[in-house]
């Protein structure tokens, strides 16, 4: 049967035809502005939902626990969705705390998450299942002097500060404290103390606050005798550098915040160009193992959905739906599915890209996500 559903004729697959297609929606700039819902965005969903058509949403937002923001669409956008909807920033970061083995398990390391609101990022990680969580703001309460300009922020920071572990003989709890992985899970809102903490890590010996690697500033050392002795590892959840919030111009993302530490790293261990490039590793769109996260999730969704059918036929396209070149566009595009799945990406002119040749070219453009659902439903018939 066809149906006008407002989005215009759409034929609806017959009961025991599944389909072999999915969507993935990018949030901000497609589905949602500044939390608000993107006109259309609603319909859409419900649509794709009333069809059996499945989908999860990839955000390189965060900040929350996938429960809660899952929520939090669900409500605006009027659509029942649950936790396995949503692939965030960090999700993948979940993944960490059993990690490959017991070596690399990170669940009882002394973890340092910076970024997000107050310390919701810490009860995320919590939630993963870290149990040794130091957030920035910790420090700072512990020993002020660690970062002498965010003392105008003490009572944000007392608000949700955890005391630090105790240290053998110190007077100054940070004095000893070893922090085994340093996260980003989303934008910090206080760049300066988290720079200040994770460069104090980053230049310790062995992750040891307070400590300066013994490799430091020896002359016979190759770049100012910096060398990265059992530093802490370091993870970036994002790697945007800029996104579509309320303003009408792109704000830095995460990625603003890691370029500016990149450029005090780089200066503090020889100079641009010369310098050590930051050992990190960051996850997010654009990036294959983000996409790797997500496909999976999908696939599982995919497998509940159509429990009991004898025939799933196996996934052929995915339609990745978002709103900024650099992340969404390039990602897809350059996405090798482990199941051999082809992802088409639809650039929507609701957020970051505002007009012009894209740097990333899509499958193509449409006005907005009705348009890019709609356009994507006609392809795959
Ligand atoms: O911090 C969120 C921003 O980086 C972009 O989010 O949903 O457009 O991937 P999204
Ligand atoms: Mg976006």
């Amino acid at each position: 049967t066809e149906r006008s559903l407002g989005l215009r004729l759409v034929h609806t697959p017959s009961s025991t035809r599944i389909p072999n297609f999915a969507f993935a929606f990018d949030i901000d700039g497609v589905l949602l502005r500044a939390s608000k819902p993107i006109p259309g965005a609603a319909e859409s969903l419900s649509l794709l939902k009333e069809q059996g058509i499945p989908f999860i949403l990839l955000t390189n937002g965060g900040g929350k626990h996938e429960t809660e923001r899952v929520a939090e669409i669900s409500e605006k956008l009027n659509v029942t969705l649950d936790p396995t909807h949503i692939v965030q920033s960090h999700s993948p970061f979940a993944e960490l705390v059993k990690g490959v083995d017991e070596t690399s398990a990170l669940e009882h390391k002394r973890i340092l998450v910076a970024g997000g609101d107050g310390d919701s990022c810490r009860l995320v990680a919590e939630r993963y299942g870290f149990k040794n969580v130091v957030t920035p703001g910790d420090i700072f309460m512990a020993n002020p002097s660690i970062w002498p300009f965010s003392k105008n922020y003490s009572d944000y920071y007392k608000s949700f500060a955890r005391p630090l572990p105790p240290v053998s003989g110190s007077q100054d709890p940070t004095m000893g404290l070893k922090i085994d992985a340093i996260f980003v899970f989303n934008d910090p809102r206080d760049w300066a103390l988290d720079t200040q903490v994770i460069m104090d890590l980053l230049l310790s010996s062995n992750g040891v606050m307070g400590t300066l690697s013994e490799k430091n500033g020896r002359p016979d050392l190759p770049n100012h005798g910096y060398q990265q002795d059992g530093q802490p590892p370091l993870y970036f959840s994002n790697p945007d550098l800029w996104w579509a919030a309320a303003y009408h111009l792109p704000r830095l993302g995460q990625g603003g915040f890691r370029e500016a530490l990149e450029g005090v790293w780089a200066a503090t261990t020889g100079g641009p160009g010369k310098g050590i490039g930051l050992k990190k590793t960051v996850i997010g769109k654009p990036y294959q193992p983000t996409y790797e996260f997500a496909e999976r999730q999908l696939l599982r969704n995919r497998a509940r959905t159509f429990m009991h059918a004898t025939d799933l036929p196996p996934l052929q396209r995915v339609y990745m739906v978002g709103d900024n070149p650099e992340s969404d566009i390039r990602g897809a595009n350059s996405y090798r599915s482990e199941v051999g799945s082809s992802w088409q990406s639809i650039l929507v002119r609701t957020g970051v890209y505002n007009g012009g040749e894209p740097v990333w070219t899509p499958r193509t453009i449409a006005d907005d996500v009705q348009r890019a659902v709609e356009w994507a439903l006609k392809s795959s018939k």
